[in-house]
């Protein structure tokens, strides 16, 4: 049979939280990965780069414009061995200055994505899914990339409805 996997990258720390700074134990796309996971009963993966963007907010922007600007492909802890046996994968990551944050560029090229169908969902402070979808369109070849799931980071963990009604609708 085959499984879900739920890949995402999440920041903790400083972040722009309801129009202003909090410190996050947990990031916000962490907390819908896990419900995707408790909903679905898939496989987590979390995304960490070797190289950590800073805990103050302010510089952690910076920090992602110039990687954004670069085209950066920044080094992972970890992959995973291979993707064999997930046809259904769930992409999670916070919007960062409108797409994907680099790192899941850099995950999502290490692997033959063909024929595998990607579900992509994206905390945001505003910006919903940016241009996300796109990209992922261009870098998953051979994937069919459905409509993702965009959810206002403060109320990640208030979410589970809206999310339980996108993940039913595919899984
Ligand atoms: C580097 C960086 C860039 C961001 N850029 C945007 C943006 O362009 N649009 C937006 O709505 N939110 C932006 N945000 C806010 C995050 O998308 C939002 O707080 C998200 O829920 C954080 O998720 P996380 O806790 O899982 O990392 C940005 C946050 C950071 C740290």
């Amino acid at each position: 049979m085959s499984r879900i996997l739920i890949v995402y990258y999440s920041r903790k720390g400083e972040n722009y939280w309801n129009g202003s700074i909090k410190n996050l134990s947990r990031g916000n796309t962490e907390i819908v990965a896990e419900m995707i996971s408790e909903l679905t009963g898939g496989d987590l993966f979390e995304v960490d780069t070797v190289k950590s963007y800073a805990s103050d907010y302010y510089t952690c922007i910076d920090e992602a414009k110039k990687e954004l600007r670069e085209g950066a492909r920044p080094e992972l802890k970890q992959y995973m061995d291979n993707l064999d046996g997930y046809d259904t994968i769930f992409v999670g990551y916070p919007n960062w200055w409108g797409t994907m944050p680099m790192a899941m560029f850099t995950f999502l090229e290490h692997y033959d994505l063909n024929g595998k169908r990607i579900l992509p969902f994206c905390t945001n402070e505003g910006s919903g899914m940016g241009g996300s979808e796109r990209d992922l369109k261009q870098i998953c070849k051979g994937a069919k990339v459905e409509n993702g799931l965009s959810i206002h980071g403060a109320e990640a963990a208030g979410s589970r409805g809206k999310v339980e009604t996108w993940v039913r609708k595919f899984v």
